[in-house]
């Protein structure tokens, strides 16, 4: 295969920013290949494995966090509320399919984002489009929105710290089981889902004493101590990637790295079988996502997956389809139907955020949890009817109560969007309603068990 770290540069790329400073862009690249990578090849290697068994149906896959994260809401508490959010998604996930939980957070480098339009019109007023803060800033003036190399060092600094707290958290106590009570967020207290988590917490809770007694307990157990916890986001800025492209030095085994996250994805706009995107993509060793929109033609995506992932290996491709509540049964069956007539391994994910997006009354952008619970258990669903695996799930999501998708049992309203609308980006579910859907999830899932169980022992 002719692949380099920058052979992308030979094809035509979408979404890329227009620098105006060249040279400054080129200092900034060489900069950020002197850095150190951010992940390790062993980690990489890791998480292809835990893949695989979600493309096998033993594990299911957790993937979220902010649609874009940013520089100003960096923080240590933010980074803490999401991780909790997540670790008691996954805590529910796990007890109601009886699955390892693979989790996979959108954390430490979602800095750049595709967008629909490159120019944003206010007032008559023309500028480009935000496109993330490793590109430009959000505030409408000339110069804000003029791409800036030097935040892609920034993005890399602000990566670093927001992965090496995620770090601290996952292996450092707070992800230990004995603590589960401790994750509740204080703003979820007292609300339903709250209870439903604190009878699962006690069960749990039990069970561990049970386990103590036999001389299971944390200190001797890593499983009940830490968890593995992984960072994804889209691969936009093939510049950024490739700088951060490199070989596995302590292994020596042969192959490229991207080393700026755990797992990467390309977004459903930058898909090209021709493209650069793809192409930077079919050379590097990590386990990548593929964005499957409604406009995915199946013979397109079965060319793209041949591309990826010739030698069909479990684990290094995952397809998150965003299809919409509407038309998943249509569109995302076809698809499905393709992949199984091919043989080929790939691990399937349900996105029901990017398909779901509308304009509230009052012009902000919003979505519908009904809408979003509705893409999910359509995307069981066509899995059910092709005796397919439905793999995970991936979320846009925060630890953070703020109100930007509407709905829920605690009801966000269109007249409350602008109470808490803080996202740089989409709009997120808030920790109430990811808890609410991490709890429908279990739903599908014992359900899918039960009927797998009864299959089975149809057959034996
Ligand atoms: C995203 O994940 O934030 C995104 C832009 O998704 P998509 O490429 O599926 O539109
Ligand atoms: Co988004």
């Amino acid at each position: 295969m002719k692949w380099s770290t920058n052979s992308w540069q030979e094809f035509p790329i979408k979404q890329f920013p227009e620098y105006s400073d060249k040279a400054k862009l080129s200092e900034t690249e060489k900069e950020l290949a002197k850095r150190p990578p951010l992940v390790f090849a062993e980690e990489v290697r890791r998480l292809r494995r835990r893949l695989a068994s979600v493309a096998e149906g033993k594990s299911f896959l957790l993937q979220g966090g902010d649609c874009a994260e940013s520089f100003l809401e960096h923080n240590a508490n933010n980074i803490r509320d999401s991780f909790k959010v997540f670790l008691q998604m996954a805590v529910v996930l796990t007890f109601g399919s009886s699955l390892p939980v693979v989790k996979i957070g959108r954390f430490a480098g979602q800095y750049s984002k595709p967008r629909s339009s490159p120019v944003e019109v206010i007032d008559g007023i023309e500028l480009p489009s935000y496109k993330g803060d490793m590109i430009n800033d959000m505030a409408f003036d000339k110069l804000s929105r003029e791409p800036d190399p030097i935040r892609l060092l920034k993005a890399y600094d602000k990566s670093a710290s927001t992965l090496n707290l995620l770090r601290a958290f996952a292996s450092g106590g707070m992800a230990d089981l004995t603590k589960i009570q401790e994750w509740n967020l204080e703003f979820v207290n007292g609300t339903k889902e709250a209870e439903r988590y604190e009878k699962i917490a006690e069960k749990i809770s039990e069970s561990l004493s049970f386990m103590n007694a036999c001389g299971i307990t944390p200190s001797n157990t890593l499983q009940l101590r830490e968890t593995e916890f992984y960072t994804s986001h889209e691969a936009l800025l093939l510049n950024y990637e490739e700088s951060l492209t490199r070989k596995d030095t302590i292994t020596e085994e042969k192959g490229w790295f991207a080393t700026s996250a755990h797992m990467l994805w390309i977004g459903d706009r930058t898909r090209d079988l021709d493209g650069a995107h793809v192409e930077y993509m079919k050379g590097i060793s990590n386990p990548i996502g593929v964005k499957c929109g409604p406009t995915l033609d199946p013979d397109e995506l079965i060319k793209i997956i041949e591309k990826l992932n010739p030698l069909n290996q479990p684990g290094r491709l995952t397809l998150i389809a965003r299809m919409g509540a509407k038309n998943v049964f249509k569109n995302l069956k076809p698809l499905v139907q393709a992949v199984k007539k091919n043989g080929l391994v790939v691990g399937w994910c349900c996105d029901p955020m990017h398909g779901n997006t509308i304009k509230a009354s009052n012009g902000f952008k919003t979505r519908k949890v009904d809408d979003i619970m509705d893409e999910v258990k359509g995307f069981f669903d066509v899995h059910s009817e092709l005796e397919s695996i439905p793999g995970g799930v991936h979320f846009e999501m925060t630890g953070q109560n703020v109100t930007e998708c509407v709905g829920g049992i605690y009801t966000v309203k269109e007249s409350n969007l602008a109470d808490r609308y803080h996202t740089h980006c989409d709009p997120r579910l808030n920790a109430k309603q990811s808890l609410e859907l991490a709890f429908l999830l279990a739903e599908l899932l014992v359900e899918r068990r039960k009927k797998l169980n009864k299959d089975l022992s149809k057959v034996s």
